[in-house]
């Protein structure tokens, strides 16, 4: 089969090699140029954490030793507070898994060489996507001013949040499709390494939570962080010059100004506009046995559960494994989409949920009672209670599993909090029943 894929990002290299290890002929085209010769671009998360799904992905065509060997362990979230004060919250203190900051210029990389060394694998840089035919598999690409037409027997969409593939499909009949942008937008900052040593502890997932806005840092392999700064657009255009810049992090982030630089921190943050986050549902991810979309294209989210390439990747481990089953092509992608859309719809909107807990909650004392208490069950039934965020990001456990299991967890505890107290206030009537008795 001619497989075309469009979009040699993450989930588009992965892709081509899971295609052409199953001795597909494969046509990888992207956009951009090589990004193993491009110069590091500001602006596209310069780094990601990689967890399970990804991993399992990656170990599928064996390439997760190699990533994780350049990769940072982050064990925790390190939060940071007004006056600078760090507490740490480990992800997993009873198994210990942790979660991997990877490059992501890196990792495209290293998927690009294994994607060159397979025979049946053709690379075609600065190619864009302008249209396709999605019924007939003819697409039309742009290469500078030259236009270049090509065939493929499945069109393969990985071309990210504003897909192109996509577009052509929502044109499809019973197609459905909905996006969301948030109200906030990011801007990436740098703390430099200092010396050549990392200006703060390198294994957590640094955090400022402000309530309303939030501050995160992910260490890079040369000992630098790449900063994160979310907020809502209204207080990004609130502060318009290098003044206004400074006061804002002094007062909010005394403890990073240094460490990044006031010098740099003006350069950084004014080099580009803050940049928009995207949430897109559709369903299905189909169209006959001619085209599909996968990753970003087809369930972009907001950054803030980590899950993005995660599940991108781990949506092409799901399609290997029906593509390796004895069914026509046509039934391989129809239940690709109906085992897929929920999950993928449920971890959009966990994504959104995690930007609550991550700028405030993680502040509060009942969220720290409740990890408290996940944690202790974890332990005490590493089996039997794995907390939301742990199954999310340490497990292949169907997203909407993660979910049902929360729930169930929710109304246990509910439960047991309301016999628990209950049963204290039956035996605190009964002993005043009983003095009663006695007095008389
Ligand atoms: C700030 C931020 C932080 C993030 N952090 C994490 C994280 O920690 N962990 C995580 O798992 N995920 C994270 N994500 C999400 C992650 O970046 C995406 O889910 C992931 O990049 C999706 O990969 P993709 O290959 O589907 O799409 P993309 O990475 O967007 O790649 C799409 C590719 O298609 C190409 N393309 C686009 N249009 C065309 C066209 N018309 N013709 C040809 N080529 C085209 C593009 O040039 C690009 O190379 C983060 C995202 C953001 C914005
Ligand atoms: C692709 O490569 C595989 C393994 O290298 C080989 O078996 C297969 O015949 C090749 N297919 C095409 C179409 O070149
Ligand atoms: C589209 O959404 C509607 C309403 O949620 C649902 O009933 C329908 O099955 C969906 N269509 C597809 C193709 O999934």
């Amino acid at each position: 089969m001619k497989v075309a894929i469009i979009g040699a990002g993450l989930v588009g290299s992965l892709a081509a090699l899971n295609f052409a290890r199953m001795g597909n002929e494969v046509h990888l085209y992207e956009y951009r140029e090589d990004i193993r010769t491009a110069e590091l671009v500001q602006g596209r998360s310069i780094n990601l954490a990689l967890s399970q799904r990804g991993r399992k992905a990656l170990a599928a065509v064996g390439l997760e030793q190699q990533v994780l060997a350049t990769a940072i362990p982050m064990q925790g979230r390190m939060l940071h507070d007004v006056r600078g004060r760090t507490s740490v919250v480990l992800y997993d203190p009873c198994t210990k898994q942790c979660l991997y900051s990877v490059g992501r210029k890196q990792l495209n990389e290293v998927l690009l060489n294994a994607c060159e060394k397979l025979p049946n694998i053709s690379c075609h840089f600065n190619h864009k996507l302008t249209s396709a035919d999605i019924r007939e598999g003819v697409m039309q690409f742009k290469r500078a001013e030259e236009h270049i037409t090509a065939s493929a027997d499945l069109i393969v969409g990985c071309d990210g949040a504003f897909s192109k593939v996509r577009q052509h499909m929502v044109k499809a009949a019973g197609f459905n499709y909905s996006q969301q942008y948030i109200e906030h937008g990011y801007v990436e900052l740098c703390i430099p390494a200092k010396s050549g040593e990392f200006q703060m502890p390198p294994n957590y997932l640094h955090i400022w939570p402000r309530d309303t806005f939030m501050m995160i840092a992910l260490p890079n392999q040369d000992k630098s962080f790449t900063v994160t700064l979310f907020m809502p657009f209204k207080n990004f255009a609130a502060i318009k010059t290098p003044e206004q810049l400074l006061e804002f992090f002094n007062k909010f982030y005394a403890d990073a100004v240094p460490l990044i630089g006031e010098e740099r921190l003006v350069q950084d943050f004014f080099k580009l506009k803050p940049q928009y986050l995207l949430s897109v549902k559709c369903q299905p991810y189909h169209f006959s046995d001619k085209a599909l979309i996968l990753g970003d294209a087809a369930h972009a989210m907001v950054p803030y559960y980590g899950q993005g390439m995660n599940a991108g990747m781990e949506d092409v481990t799901l399609l290997t494994s029906l593509l390796n089953k004895p069914l026509k092509l046509q039934e391989v992608l129809e239940q690709f989409s109906e085992m897929r859309w929920q999950d993928a719809h449920t971890i959009c909107d966990l994504a959104l949920y995690n930007y609550v807990e991550m700028r405030d909650l993680t502040k509060r004392w009942s969220f720290r009672c409740r990890k408290w208490l996940d944690t202790l069950l974890f332990r005490l039934f590493p089996i039997f209670w794995v907390p939301l965020y742990n199954s999310v990001s340490f497990t292949s456990m169907p997203y909407s599993k993660c979910i049902a299991n929360r729930n169930w967890q929710d109304r246990f505890l509910k439960r047991s909090f309301a016999g628990a107290l209950l049963a204290g206030l039956a035996a605190y009537l009964g002993a005043l029943y009983f003095r009663g008795l006695h007095a008389s």
